[in-house]
């Protein structure tokens, strides 16, 4: 950026500061952050900050050449360019001592050149360098905390040329302040961080940690969220990320606390902690709903893989200009929640030209069309809007409704605008929803177009595309004409074909291609049928290998550490493959399953038919965690009972908890490497829950409790 255009962008963020500052006090009654005193630094983060951060890709398992590869890498592939320029470095760059001055030493290992040097390389790249550490007594990792060294540790960071710092806080001096509440400390602790910057008189930004050890309520959080404004410009308020689709949830629902979203603005950021993008645990609809997201809501963008290895999809999602330009926008505002319903949030949020950036957002696990309004949503009235896809690029006009169609885990984001200038075609927007199926029977699947515009679209063909082994009687229908405002709805006879026993999803596909002045034009949409068929026995859900034998333990995993029963050890006392196991007046059939091959089932909610009747359903079974969960019987009669389920962990709780009984007591386990752990017992117990008297039993729903390991059932 030229100088000229940053101190543009700095006036103007300036401005929108006291702007949102003014709405705020109208709107919300909340204290509102009064900028660093840092009359020197002037505004160092006037928009959320874009970059790298090592922690949640790499852990400790870093060194110089992973920074200088980013460095290179964010050059090379246009990342800085979008706007990407702080290159940080997290935990474990530091040694767990301080040198005989007091001074944080490198860890040379990791990094030979030393900080100085990769600053150096950074800077000479055209970017920002960061820096971790901690204001208590240790980092997250164990190494020197800052707490005590502040000013001595900033002057060190102001030498190498740091520009940007993130302050963590585990290991809380809590014992140096008696009779302070631990916000009051959290106070205390950053401020003087906060001062040492100061007063190097080196611009560095500073991200504070202290909201995320209290996230995200009670007077400890409120207290802290008081204050960190004045300190910093960005800090953490909730959850460690990690590479999975939960965790996305999880911090996307800690960044809409209520009255979060009034701390943030120019200068002042919310940080919902890194992408994952890259990273393998997310597919690539879950990646961009994270940038989308995370864009909406103006936290940081910090990516956190290996730059290189993005896939030219992923480059693309990180580097749209158009969805950066959300999260970037200069009144920084961040985006709230609008208008919710089953399994979708609306968002919403003004930006600095009068527009309004909207997501529909679809956490759900099923496509479902997203409905709101351009009232909902806040936009200017007015009598038509331009939906500008930020992703697809499409643009569209509609005279007041907003909707799409939206894959499970999945965004579509809008930039709307009041008013509409030249001609566009008209939003629409196509719903399939379908009753129950039967297997073999035809099901009716309806599938409705409706065009949201204010002009007419023609020659309308809507097709239905249905999964393989499904068939669908004449896939297409064609209407002349689709009004404004007006809807056409197709009917489709499905037929499906028998779901496998288990958890299965099926996408039903449907397009409706038309025409617009001539121009070409399609919308699609989709169904997703999740089906939960009943296996025909256990045996048949077995998903787990939890016995190995001693010679050959490595292919079990019944710990998620690669860790097994041994079986010669069960076969010691007994429970060998097909044997029977009396317990409790119990008869259980032992999984007739050779060592190594699956013989137990981690629960996850499925379905298994039983038949038999008695007062009790008796389990055999053991846990790799500690937790219970609900089984729900179906009896031949369509009624059911539910009751809770749970057992002791197979080697290290009591051996009574949740009511159960150890039944098979081995006295080791294997581990991938043989034999282990003599003298600890590794134990199958049993647990039961009650049948509803005089009733047969059809079907037992397991619990939707992963740690939760079943080797046989009885009823008795
Ligand atoms: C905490 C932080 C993470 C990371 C680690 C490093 O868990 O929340 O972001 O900095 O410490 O140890």
């Amino acid at each position: 950026m030229t100088p000229r255009a940053h101190h543009l962008r700095t006036l103007l963020a300036l401005f929108s500061a006291v702007a949102v500052a003014l709405a705020l006090t109208v709107l919300a009654p909340v204290a509102t952050p009064v900028a660093r005193a840092v009359p020197s630094q002037g505004v160092l983060a006037p928009t959320p900050p874009m970059g790298f951060n090592d922690w949640a890709g790499f852990g400790c398992n870093i060194d110089e050449k992973l920074f200088t590869d980013t460095a290179d890498a964010m050059a090379s592939l246009g990342l800085r360019k979008a706007g990407y320029d702080y290159v940080n470095v997290d935990d474990c760059w530091m040694q767990r001592d301080r040198d005989a001055d007091g001074n944080l030493q490198v860890d040379t290992t990791r990094f030979p050149h030393g900080m100085k040097w990769l600053a150096d390389y950074v800077h000479a790249r055209g970017l920002k360098f960061g820096i971790y550490e901690d204001a208590g007594y240790k980092t997250c990792q164990g190494a020197a905390g800052s707490y005590g060294h502040f000013q001595q540790d900033a002057d060190l960071y102001a030498s190498w040329g740091v520009d940007y710092l993130k302050l963590d806080y585990c290991y809380q001096p809590l014992d140096q302040y008696p009779g302070k509440t631990p916000a009051e400390v959290a106070h205390i602790v950053y401020h003087q961080a906060s001062q040492a910057i100061a007063n190097t008189g080196r611009p560095m930004i500073f991200s504070e940690s202290a909201p995320a050890y209290f996230c995200c309520q009670g007077q400890n959080f409120s207290d802290v969220m008081s204050w960190i404004g004045q300190e910093g410009e960005l800090w953490r308020f909730g959850s460690d990320i990690y590479d999975a689709w939960p965790s996305v949830l999880q911090n996307y629902r800690e960044d809409n606390t209520p009255g979060l979203a009034d701390y943030a603005g120019p200068d002042h950021w919310n940080d919902a902690d890194m992408l994952e993008i890259g990273n393998g645990g997310l597919s690539l609809t879950e990646a961009q709903s994270q940038f989308t997201v995370w864009s909406e809501l103006a936290s940081p963008l910090l990516l956190s893989t290996t730059l290189s290895k993005l896939s030219p999809a992923e480059l693309a999602v990180v580097e749209n200009r158009d969805v950066i330009a959300v999260d970037q926008d200069p009144l920084g505002v961040q985006g709230r929640v609008v208008q919710s319903g089953q399994g979708y949030d609306v968002l919403s949020r003004p930006l600095a030209n009068g527009d309004r950036a909207v997501v529909l957002f679809n956490k759900g696990d099923t496509a479902q069309t997203i409905t709101t309004t351009a009232q909902n949503v806040g936009a200017d009235p007015g009598s038509r809007y331009e939906l500008f896809d930020l992703v697809s690029k499409r643009r569209t006009e509609t005279t007041g409704t907003i909707a799409a169609n939206v894959p499970p885990h999945g965004t579509v984001m809008y930039r709307v605008s009041t008013g509409v200038s030249g001609a566009l075609p008209p939003a629409t927007a196509v719903t399939v929803g379908s009753g129950t199926f039967q297997a073999g029977k035809p099901t009716p699947v309806k599938v409705t177009f409706t065009n949201h515009g204010s002009s007419s679209v023609d020659r309308v063909d809507v097709r239905l595309d249905v999964p393989d082994g499904w068939t669908v009687k004449s896939a297409s229908r064609p209407f002349a004409v689709v009004k404004p405002g007006a809807s056409v709805t197709a009917t489709f006879d499905v037929v499906s074909s028998p779901p496998p026993p288990g958890l299965a999803s099926k996408t039903l596909e449907a397009s409706v291609r038309y025409s617009w002045r001539g121009q070409n034009l399609t919308e699609t949409g989709a169904e997703t049928v999740i089906t939960n068929t009943p296996y025909e026995s256990l045996a048949q859900a077995f998903n787990n290998i939890g016995v190995t034998d001693e010679s050959n333990p490595a292919p079990g995993d019944f710990d998620g550490g690669g860790d097994s029963y041994s079986a010669q050890a069960l076969a010691a006392q007994g429970a060998t493959p097909g044997a029977t196991i009396t317990a409790n007046g119990a008869g259980f059939t032992w999984p007739d399953a050779a060592a190594g091959t699956r013989d137990n089932v981690q629960a996850q909610g499925q379905l298994v038919q039983l038949s038999g009747s008695g007062s009790a359903l008796a389990f055999l079974g053991a846990e790799a965690g500690f937790s219970s969960g609900t089984v729900t019987v179906t009896y031949t009669d369509g009624t059911t009972s539910s009751a809770s389920l749970g057992f002791p962990n197979w080697c290290c709780s009591d051996q009574h908890a949740y009511g159960a009984t150890p039944v098979i007591v081995t006295d080791h386990r294997n581990t991938p490497s043989g034999p282990a752990n003599f003298g600890i017992q590794y134990v199958v117990f049993y647990n039961s829950i009650p049948l509803t008297a005089g009733k047969t039993v059809a079907t037992v729903q397991l619990p939707d409790q992963p740690a939760i390991h079943v080797f046989a059932m009885a009823v008795q």
